[in-house]
């Protein structure tokens, strides 16, 4: 199976280089679940829409069944280090998940979203929660205020950057922050669009190509790609590549 295999080449990569390198200082980068991302008459209104639409199958305390518990300690095992944009896509495209599925509207699901974060205990702001991918992106789940909000090294991550030639080997230059994810293929649908929408940023990742063939990564040189794979972070950050994909055909 495609994860095995991942978390072997994880078991191998921590022989060879976790035994040398602690965990950097990570820079902090985008806001978290902590920030007062939602408004509580936004909460309000997510509440409504999930006591009628939402309780049959999750229950009004979120604990579940036959949907699963979305509250406390099950809420951070299922989306901690994800970004809100995933748990926003997965209402908008696959909830309810009855013969209804589809027919939430963008600025619903962002209720919803406020709402399962109001119901567990994050606190409210000034704003709503925007009904958009690339700000809901840029927000990530967190288990504390001052949890890293940087993705842990040797975990599962994506990024859009700028894919380089550098000598015979290639680099992802001008890339975002790691972000988690649980999915090593390409992002397809919002979070796609998402990915297309990403500023760049200002880290530089050399690539590890063990499953991904070097003759699928040259076709794409010079244009804006998204990335994912294991982070390695050391003296050279790297990623352990499984999926590449253009984004855009240049990068600037
Ligand atoms: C008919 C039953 C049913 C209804 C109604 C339903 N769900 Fe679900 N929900 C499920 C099941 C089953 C899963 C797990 C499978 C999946 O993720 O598709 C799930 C998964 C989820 C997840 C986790 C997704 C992830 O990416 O891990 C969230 C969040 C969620 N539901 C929210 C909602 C919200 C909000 C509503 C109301 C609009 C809703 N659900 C209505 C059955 C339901």
């Amino acid at each position: 199976m495609r994860l095995a295999f991942i978390f072997g080449v994880t078991a191998f990569v921590v022989a060879v280089v976790g035994a040398t390198h602690a965990s950097p200082v990570l820079a902090q980068t985008g806001k978290t679940v902590w920030d007062g991302v939602f408004s509580e008459e936004q909460a309000a209104r997510g509440r409504e829409l999930y006591n009628a639409t939402c309780a049959p199958c999750h229950k009004e305390d979120l604990s579940g069944q036959p949907g699963p518990n979305l509250a406390a300690e099950a809420f951070y095992l299922r989306f901690d280090q994800d970004h809100l944009g995933r748990i926003y896509n997965s209402i908008l495209t696959r909830m309810p998940a009855n013969e209804q599925r589809g027919t939430l509207r963008p600025e619903q699901a962002a209720d919803l979203v406020a709402y399962l974060l109001a119901f567990n205990k994050f606190p409210s702001g000034a704003a709503a929660l925007p009904a958009e991918m690339p700000a809901l992106t840029a927000i990530r789940v967190t288990r504390g205020k001052d949890a890293p909000t940087e993705a842990p090294n040797l975990s599962l991550v994506h990024i859009v950057g700028c894919l380089t030639k550098s000598g015979t080997a290639f680099v992802i230059a001008n890339a975002t922050a790691p972000m988690v994810t649980k999915n090593p293929e390409p992002s397809k649908d919002a979070e796609l669009t998402a990915a297309q929408g990403r500023a760049l940023g200002s880290e530089t990742f050399g690539l590890v190509l063990l499953q991904v063939q070097p003759t699928a990564v040259a076709p794409h040189a010079g244009s804006k790609v998204e990335a994912k794979g294991l982070l390695i972070r050391g003296p050279q950050n790297r990623i352990n590549l499984t999926s590449i994909q253009p984004v855009a055909a240049t990068c600037n």
